[in-house]
């Protein structure tokens, strides 16, 4: 998608949008001898101005064109607003013949970020991956390929420019990543599709083979890996864009390619959407891309565990004992609670080898996530108030929203084990906690540690305001965010 920013509508043949903040809509009043119409129009649709509502109507006048007057009112934030104005209207033209969409912010009084944001809506909105539709008619392929937003606030083109285009390419790589099937999409390809990417970005990659990660001790990891024909792979990338000698800060994404739960096997219902297990790996791989692409100008490092889970003659059985990078060891008791295993030698790795302050962990680890907070909010764990307030509030800034969780000493017991230092799950309640407890058993003292997460997230059965059924991209924004607001000096 196109993005440009004017201060009034260009020449030539464009679909105007205009936006309407409950019943305050300067842009109607505009069109002169057409207004009356436009407001009979909106009233026969019994429109109300909320967000995301939307009319369309074709003026006739001396310059036809089609007209789309969408709802920003009732409740929502500025920001939030401005992100459904831009999303509905893109919702609405994508298809619709239409090649060039002007939303017009004249009077509506955003900010340059809330003025911005609509643009990156819009763009995120537009997100569709055909590839494998051979068969669409033209009818169903999109036509909107530029929009423009005209009188938002000064600064906005550059809040585009220096920010949010590279925010947009990022969670577009995550949504490929995540929408991918997993024979297409494994830890091998993964890292190709993600070199290929990034390429000319300025970040450092390093990845790291089955052989290597045997030689540093990485038992976890590798006994989820073992059941597959599909060759496990570290993928690490560094951004250094802040002081010399920084700390970075790490994120860290849960990778597994394909889930099926291995020996424990899942059922086959839905057995499908265990494609997007490599949803945080996705996230950590969109996150870098954008903080490269906007130069930020913080020290970064992003480490993607990734493997496949297979049942196997040679998969790992429920019972067996592994022992970590760390040197703990774990008794496997559930072959499907398999991402804390591939995370917890991924944090044992970044711990030693960058020595991060601060380290954030993403993943589609429990579906017992999902039961308790739906598709609204992510679940966000910390050992440290300061660092998830912080990502609280990247969260609300940014709409990928997190929700905190407890961890404790209580919860911690549950995960003893009788023959190894741990047991890789604990009784089905608290499922979300006993798995970060897993994790803070390998965060190294001195290390601000929270764990995202995202099963309930990275995917969607519904439209929203940015995306449509689908990949989300969820995780991008927040680290971006978060970055922005405490690393960025
Ligand atoms: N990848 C799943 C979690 C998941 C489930 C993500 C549904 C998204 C939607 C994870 O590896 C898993 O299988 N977790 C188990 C843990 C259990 C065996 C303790 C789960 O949640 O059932
Ligand atoms: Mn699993
Ligand atoms: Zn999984």
């Amino acid at each position: 998608m196109k993005i440009s920013f004017a201060a009034s509508p260009p020449a030539g043949d464009f679909a105007l949008v205009i936006p309407s903040a409950g019943t305050q809509r300067p842009g109607v009043a505009a069109l002169g001898p057409d207004s009356a119409a436009v407001e009979a129009a909106l009233k026969r649709n019994r429109f109300d101005g909320d967000a995301g509502s939307a009319v369309e109507h074709f003026l006739t006048g001396e310059q036809p064109r089609r007209l789309l007057v969408v709802g920003t009112g009732g409740g929502s934030t500025p920001a939030e607003a401005a992100e459904k104005l831009g999303g509905a209207a893109v919702a609405r033209l994508l298809l619709s013949g239409e090649s060039h969409a002007v939303i017009d912010l004249t009077g509506l009084g955003y900010d340059a970020d809330a003025s911005a944001r609509v643009a990156l809506a819009a763009a995120l909105r537009s997100f569709r991956y055909d590839r494998y539709k051979t068969r669409l008619k033209d009818k169903q392929k999109p036509t909107l390929k530029h929009i423009t937003v005209v009188g938002g606030a000064d600064g906005a083109k550059k809040a585009w420019e220096s920010r949010y285009a590279a925010v947009y390419e990022g969670v577009l790589l995550t949504r490929e990543l995540v929408t991918e099937p997993a024979n297409i999409i494994y830890p091998q390809s993964f890292v190709e599709r993600v070199l290929a990417s990034i390429d000319g970005s300025g970040l450092e990659v390093e990845v790291l083979d089955r052989a290597a990660m045997a030689k540093l001790g990485m038992g976890a990891l590798l006994g989820v890996a073992q059941g597959s024909v599909r060759e496990p792979r570290l993928l690490v990338l560094r951004w250094n864009g802040g002081a010399k000698g920084t700390p970075p800060v790490a994120f860290l994404g849960k990778g597994v390619t394909f889930d099926t739960g291995g020996i424990s096997i899942k059922p086959a219902a839905n057995m499908e959407a265990m494609k997007w297990d490599m949803g945080g790996a996705g996230a950590v791989a969109g996150a870098m891309k954008a903080l490269a692409l906007r130069k930020a100008r913080a020290n970064v490092i992003g480490v993607c565990g990734l493997v496949e889970n297979m049942p196997d003659g040679n998969a790992q059985r429920p019972g067996d004992v592994v022992t970590t990078m760390s040197g703990q060891t774990a008794e496997v008791i559930n072959t499907d609670a398999e991402g804390r295993l591939v995370l917890c030698d991924v944090m044992t790795w970044t711990q030693k080898v960058a020595k991060p302050k601060v380290m954030i962990d993403l993943a589609t680890l429990t579906g017992a996530m999902v039961v308790s907070l739906g598709h609204e909010y992510g679940g966000l764990f910390a050992n440290d108030d300061e660092l998830a307030e912080k990502l609280i509030a990247a969260g609300t800034k940014s709409t990928d929203r997190l929700w905190r969780m407890p961890l404790g000493e209580a919860y911690d017991r549950l995960i003893d084990s009788h023959i190894a230092d741990m047991k890789n799950v604990g009784p089905r309640e608290g499922g979300s906690i006993t798995a970060a407890q897993f994790l803070q058993r390998f965060v190294d003292d001195g290390v601000k540690w929270a764990h995202l997460d995202i099963a309930g997230m990275a995917w969607s059965d519904k439209a929203k305001p940015t995306y449509d059924k689908g990949a989300t991209g969820f995780g991008v924004r927040v680290l971006d965010e978060y970055v922005a607001a405490n690393c960025e000096g």
